[in-house]
């Protein structure tokens, strides 16, 4: 059981790692998505309050939880609390790593699936055909999709086995730069766009009317799930910090960060949709039909632009999830090894394997078990609800009252200021946010929508 522990070996690396968990599908893919129905900037300045009032605390609790007991998401509770119920709180992480890293690969095959076929340059041969159609049929194929999303996870894989210095740190220090990179690229190309102006605005000018509560909790639910908290990521990376780790410091680089890239994501996304005039609010499809269609278009103008547009961009997309779906992982991988004492090869091999199962479930959904539905959901619909509506909301809240009101007070702060060496000037205001205001917050906003979903 007390086998030598991994460690980051160095603050770059903490901060690449986390910040590469939270950048990923959520902030290219779901982000827009979201912008697109919200109403651009109005909804913009939401997410940007949830992210540092809400998420941000979170996260510093996760690290918190993390660094002092030095284990994986459930031991952390029965190391910190044993004997009491709070350990359900790392239960429900373990579970949530399971569920989203399976349908979160589902994507990731799609885009590994869209990085081949544009780099065979088969996205643009297909000018002026019906990318609506061809996704919808590839989603649908009853092997296809399973076999890009066993790809995916087998990468993923490679990435674990390697421990947390060797795999995590080193592959998040070669993938997040060049992440950086391809996005600055993007933003260029997609300025140049004609009409980029008009997308610009649309990012930039509130549309207050499309303001509903709902989406406010769309806000919150994209804050939670583009930060990775909730479900004791954070909490088993914070594992494997060291003593010098600055926890505030950290998790203040790691929002920035991820709003940075979600907020440029919308920069290459927005004129670029708006160039060719097609509406911003086209939901999930956006980046697998809007844009291709885009990038015909662009194709068709410009042959060799379109082709290195649209090659980056799924390379990004893929890079992105990656480097999330690796985190994922981990929260399951350090449990399973610790607490069934086997080694991490074989530990990293059973995760990978139940993903696959429960992947190609999800996978299945969009097409021969179209019909097989659980809770009156589809496979991939279940547990997307599960985790961003239900577990990681849920999660954040055990894990702030956790820290914020059963903790001791002196080990917390201790956390903070690493042992008094490093002054936190904020300490109060952060305290405040985790004992109340996340608390108040999320219970708030989680009533208003789970309650509703069971009375009628
Ligand atoms: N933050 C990731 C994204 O934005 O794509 C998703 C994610 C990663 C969720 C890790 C949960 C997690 F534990």
């Amino acid at each position: 059981m007390n086998k030598e522990r991994g460690r980051f070996g160095s603050q770059l690396g903490v901060v690449l790692a986390s910040a590469g968990s939270a950048v990923g599908l959520g902030n290219i893919w779901r982000f827009p998505t979201e912008v697109g129905k919200g109403g651009g900037a109005a909804f913009i300045l939401i997410y940007l309050s949830f992210i540092f009032l809400l998420a941000m605390p979170v996260m510093l609790s996760e690290f918190i939880i993390g660094r002092s007991a030095r284990s994986n998401a459930i031991s952390a509770f029965q190391k910190l609390a044993p004997g009491k119920p709070w350990v359900v709180t790392g239960m429900m992480g373990v579970l949530g790593g399971f569920l989203v890293l399976s349908f979160y690969s589902v994507v990731a095959g799609w885009t590994l699936h869209y990085v081949i076929v544009s780099g065979l340059g088969q996205l643009h041969i297909q000018g002026g055909a019906d990318f609506g159609q061809a996704f919808a049929a590839f989603v649908s194929h009853p092997w296809r999709p399973i076999l890009y999303l066993a790809i995916f996870l087998l990468l993923t894989h490679l990435v674990v086995v390697g421990g947390i210095h060797h795999g995590i740190e080193r592959y998040s220090k070669l993938m997040m730069p060049l992440l950086f990179v391809i996005i600055i690229v993007l933003v260029g190309f997609s300025l140049a766009m004609p009409g980029a102006a008009e997308g610009i605005r649309f990012l930039l000018r509130p549309d207050l009317s499309k303001l509903t509560p709902d989406v406010v909790l769309s806000a919150m639910g994209q804050a939670f799930f583009s930060l990775s908290v909730g479900i004791g990521c954070l909490v088993t990376y914070a594992s494997y910090f060291s003593q010098e780790t600055r926890l505030v410091k950290s998790a203040m680089n790691v929002c920035v960060i991820d709003t940075l890239v979600a907020v440029l994501s919308g920069f290459i996304i927005f004129p670029t949709v708006f160039s060719i005039g097609i509406a911003p609010d086209a939901g999930p499809g956006l980046v697998f039909i809007t844009l291709p269609n885009v990038f015909a278009l662009t194709f068709g103008q410009m042959p060799f632009l379109g082709y290195v547009f649209s090659l980056l961009f799924y390379v990004l997309l893929l890079l992105a999830a990656l480097t999330s779906s690796i985190s994922m992982h981990e929260i399951c991988t350090a449990f399973i090894s610790e607490h069934f004492s086997t080694s991490r090869r074989k530990a990293t091999v059973i995760v990978t394997a139940i993903c696959l199962v429960l992947g190609s479930f999800c996978s299945l959904s969009f097409g021969p078990w179209k019909d097989v539905t659980l809770l009156g959901r589809g496979f991939f619909d279940l547990f997307d609800f599960t985790v961003t509506k239900f577990l990681m909301p849920l999660g954040g809240l055990l894990m702030t009252l956790f820290v914020g009101w059963y903790l001791d007070r002196q080990l917390v702060e201790q956390q903070l200021t690493n042992n008094g060496s490093v002054p936190v000037r904020l300490m109060r205001p952060l305290l405040f946010l985790i004992r109340w205001v996340v608390p108040i917050g999320i219970l708030a906003i989680f009533l208003n929508e789970i309650l509703p979903l069971f009375i009628p």
